[in-house]
């Protein structure tokens, strides 16, 4: 299951867990509130599960790729990591499954608080179109992950502030139906 946690504001190094002092744990549903939906799958038999089939069979995930982040294999590693990291939306659901090593999502609540999602082996998230988050690796630096997609895939990322933007709206009108 993924672990959640509101960050501390310290600027030190991203890659950090950055816990508040008391720790401050964030519970699945107050994910499901903000729209971020997760999954425990067994990374293992990524290949041939039935329980990963079914639900891109429900969710019409038709596309997906493999992506690993690692100095080694990405190319423009550091430049692609910065770019993760600015906070920004897309105009579809973000789609990720953790296959090996691991990772942050760092996501907005609604009070615009940092919620950090650990993502590894085994975890997948929905992040919904609109939403305000960014991407590290952590201290191990390296993960393996599936991407998944609703058709044909369009990773474009508009840097916050990016309010104007339909996805953006909506998103923001469901924040304001859940409790
Ligand atoms: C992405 C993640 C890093 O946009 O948020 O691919
Ligand atoms: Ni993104």
């Amino acid at each position: 299951m993924v672990q959640a946690w509101y960050m501390d504001d310290s600027t030190e190094d991203q890659r950090k867990p950055h816990h508040l002092q008391p720790e401050q744990p964030v519970s699945l549903e107050q994910l499901k509130a903000v729209g971020v939906h997760s999954f425990s799958l067994d990374a293992d038999r990524y290949e041939s599960d039935p329980e990963l089939a079914k639900i891109r069979q429900e969710n019409n995930y038709t596309w997906m790729d493999i992506i690993t982040i690692h100095k080694d294999t990405l190319p423009n590693y550091e430049e692609k990591l910065k770019i993760f990291y600015e906070e920004h939306l897309h105009l579809d659901d973000e789609i990720r499954y953790i296959l090996e090593g691991s990772g942050y999502f760092d996501v907005r609540d609604k009070e615009d608080r940092w919620i950090r999602i650990f993502m590894q082996k085994g975890d997948m998230i929905t992040l919904p179109a609109g939403i305000y988050h960014r991407f590290t690796l952590d201290e191990n630096n390296y993960v393996k992950a599936m991407r998944l997609f609703v058709g044909d895939p369009v990773w474009t990322p508009y840097n916050r502030p990016a309010d104007n933007f339909e996805a953006r709206e909506k998103y923001v009108q469901f924040l304001t139906q859940t409790v």
